[in-house]
């Protein structure tokens, strides 16, 4: 597809053709040269331990075009590191954290043109995946694996943008278990989501909030994003072992702390919803998706927050202020952006 017939500006979160992936193959006891492909498929075994036995986890991270017209990729030595945490959680092998930036900067590179220009919200979505490879029949890690990284373009995970969505619970559905794997990003726990995920649709809202799956006295996280409250100038965030640690709830944390905000990350009850001024989801693909209310389906409690219309004045400042840094517009004093050149 040529660059020029893509409307930017109305792009949704879906998947689009671009030129080129790269992979990188665990053989031997070693990893290889990173390989460019044009093929939008893989070869496999039809043994391999990724299809009867859900060896694969993935990461998500994002390339924006600046103001300056530059390329930023976003903390990616952090998507790197919970990359070897997920393989490592699924007995896969890790792949060193310079091997992945390398594969990362040589994908965003390779499809430069793919990557939405300054102004229209949109962003190059970077999908790393690690699969095992090896044939396998009893229940056992596979000695080889793959690493493939795709682009897409992309605009808005939730269809409202930055506008506020609503959101429901239930006890019914757990995402995870209490020691299981919520706190990697493996394929499982997301196919263990699609029931609550669909249910959640059906009834007209976008996601499910989950509650800790130990107690379900707690919030935990929301669909494949986390959650955050605002009250009293003060962020709070859930602190749970059953969540995936968010590498934009982390920025957020800090972006708070720098805009003046206290922040608390703690257990939060499911009652205290009833407390906050502010409520929203943040991950890479949500960025910050603002709540304006939580229906309780299992006794019909609703929490709202603010308007239904326009997201509160602290989302909207620690919004402004997390993408003004990812496009160039905010110095970035952390050093949290690397430019692709
Ligand atoms: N929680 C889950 C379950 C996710 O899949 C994601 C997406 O990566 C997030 C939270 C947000 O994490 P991040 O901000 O690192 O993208
Ligand atoms: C992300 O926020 O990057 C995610 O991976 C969420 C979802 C698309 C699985």
């Amino acid at each position: 597809m040529k660059e020029t017939e893509i409307d930017w500006g109305n792009l949704t979160f879906s998947y689009m053709p671009t030129d080129f992936n790269v992979r990188c193959t665990y053989k031997d006891g070693k990893w290889g040269e990173i390989e460019v492909s044009d093929s939008e498929y893989i070869p496999m075994h039809i043994a391999a331990s990724c299809l009867h036995y859900g060896q694969e986890s993935f990461e998500g991270l994002k390339a924006y075009r600046g103001k300056d017209g530059k390329v930023r990729v976003f903390r990616m030595e952090e998507n790197a590191k919970r990359f070897i945490r997920s393989a490592e959680g699924i007995k896969m092998q890790p792949m060193p954290v310079e091997l992945f930036c390398e594969m990362v900067r040589k994908v965003v590179k390779l499809n430069e043109r793919f990557v939405p220009p300054y102004g229209t919200g949109a962003s190059l979505y970077i999908r790393p995946f690690e699969i095992g490879i090896s044939p396998r029949v009893g229940v056992k890690p596979a000695d080889e694996y793959m690493v493939v990284m795709l682009v897409t373009p992309v605009g808005p995970y939730f269809k409202a943008g930055f506008k506020p969505t609503k959101v429901c619970m239930s006890r019914e559905y757990d995402r995870v278990a209490p020691k299981g794997t919520g706190s990697i990003k493996v394929g499982g726990n997301y196919a263990a989501s699609l029931v609550a995920g669909e249910k959640a649709h059906e009834l007209g809202y976008s996601v499910m909030l989950y509650l800790d799956p130990k107690e379900k006295k707690y919030l935990d996280e929301c669909g494949a994003a986390n959650f955050f409250g605002v009250k009293n100038d003060t962020y709070i965030t859930p602190a749970s072992e059953s969540i995936l640690p968010s590498i934009t709830n982390m920025s957020l944390r800090q972006v708070a702390e720098d805009l003046g905000m206290k922040v608390e990350p703690r257990h939060i009850p499911v009652e205290e919803l009833g407390t906050f001024e502010e409520a929203g989801a943040c991950g890479t693909a949500a960025v910050i998706s603002p709540i304006c209310k939580v229906v309780d389906l299992d006794n019909g409690t609703e929490y709202t927050f603010g308007s239904e219309t326009e997201a509160g004045p602290w989302s909207t400042k620690l919004y402004n202020h997390l993408r003004g840094i990812q496009y160039g517009e905010i110095e970035d004093t952390h050093g949290w952006t690397e430019v692709i050149e």
